[in-house]
């Protein structure tokens, strides 16, 4: 397949770190596939295998039908990557930036001149295009790495947390950008933190922790499993916490999950803005007092705490070691057949 990614039992080591540990991944051609995980879960590293930066300890994988190991020079012409820190150079402008890629893919000055003209609108740059790089914000270095990553347009492409740091309308502005290139053909690879970013762009979800899949599926599979709707409640006092998830347990459908720090309760729920009313009235009858209610579809965090049991939020925890986070991934995998 020219245009897909497939990689095969990826190990990658960095000392006791097991930051890859036997990771399959498909990505047809044309499709999008969200790579979905926490903070050291092992995402940026599969990226950087995937683009050759790195030699993975075990496994195999071939990117626009080119192994990776075998033939890195050919992979790097077929692929663009946008990687987790923007790389530009500070001292060229934005324009210059895009420019001197386009020639380095070796397009004509012309080409490289109206490309960069074109990208630099594209991602709202225009005004900014001939200053330095270093005057730039964060969100705005962001956006003219992933312009530079898009200049030549190739077949595949990784974007790793692309829209991290970016403001609504720019996140959305990007958002348009992958869609057109999906629909002219182009694959891709995306990492993010965030399962609605995945939900609006990619085909397929694959989420990994502590280097290994622990799921995949759509973003509709992985939802259904975790559950439909959450309640999520802040109470006013931290010591209200217990009656208020006595109450939630009680007409919840599931675990009720605290956030103490914040005095946020979360459980699963069916019944919508019905049940919602029922929580109401029944905090009220307890005298629980409640800065903020409301009824809200499952996140990424949610999936989390529905495959492994455990929040996400532990870089080095052992979350999903054992055989629950397994257990889980086959379970998924039967249901997305
Ligand atoms: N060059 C390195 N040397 C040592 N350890 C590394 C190196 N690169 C990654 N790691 C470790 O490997 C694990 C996976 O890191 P990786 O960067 O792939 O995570 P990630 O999923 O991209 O996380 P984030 O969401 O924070 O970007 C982490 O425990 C990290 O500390
Ligand atoms: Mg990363």
């Amino acid at each position: 397949m020219p245009g897909a990614i497939h990689a095969e039992g990826l190990v990658k080591h960095f000392g006791d770190v097991r930051a890859l540990d036997g990771v399959d991944l498909d990505v047809p051609e044309g499709s999008v596939l969200g790579l979905l995980g926490p903070n050291g879960a092992g995402k940026t590293t599969a990226v950087r295998v995937l683009t050759t930066l790195l030699r993975p300890d075990a496994g195999r994988a071939e990117v626009a039908g080119l192994d990776v190991l075998q033939h890195p020079n050919e992979v790097r012409r077929s692929i663009g990557l946008s990687g987790q820190f923007a790389a530009v150079d500070e001292y060229l402008t934005g324009r210059e930036n895009l420019q001197m890629v386009g020639q380095l893919y070796q397009l004509s000055a012309r080409d490289a001149k109206a490309r960069a003209g074109a990208l630099l609108e594209r991602f709202n740059l225009a005004d900014a295009a001939d200053r330095t790089a270093k005057t730039y914000s964060g969100g705005m270095r962001r956006r003219l790495d992933l312009a530079a990553a898009l200049v030549v347009e190739p077949p595949v492409m990784f974007m790793d947390e692309p829209t991290t740091g970016l403001d609504p309308r720019n996140r959305q502005a990007l958002w348009d950008v992958i869609q057109e290139l999906v629909k002219g053909g182009t694959t891709l690879l995306l990492t993010t933190q965030y399962l609605e970013e995945a939900d609006h762009l990619a085909h397929d979800i694959c989420v990994i922790d502590h280097g290994r899949v622990i799921a995949r599926g759509t973003s509709d599979e992985l939802k259904a499993r975790t559950g439909g709707e959450r309640v999520e409640v802040v109470v006013h006092q931290r010591d209200e916490i217990f009656a208020a998830s006595e109450v939630l347990g009680a007409l919840g459908q599931g675990e009720v999950t605290v956030a103490d720090h914040t005095r946020k309760l979360t459980v699963p729920v069916s019944g919508g803005a019905r049940l919602l009313a029922d929580v109401i009235r029944d905090l009220d009858e307890r005298g629980i007092a409640i800065d903020d209610i409301g009824l809200r579809r499952p996140t990424l965090d949610d999936v989390f705490i529905s495959l492994t049991g455990h929040a996400a939020e532990t870089e080095n925890g052992n979350a999903t070691e054992g055989g629950d986070g397994k257990a889980a991934d086959d379970a998924v995998k039967e249901t997305a057949q």
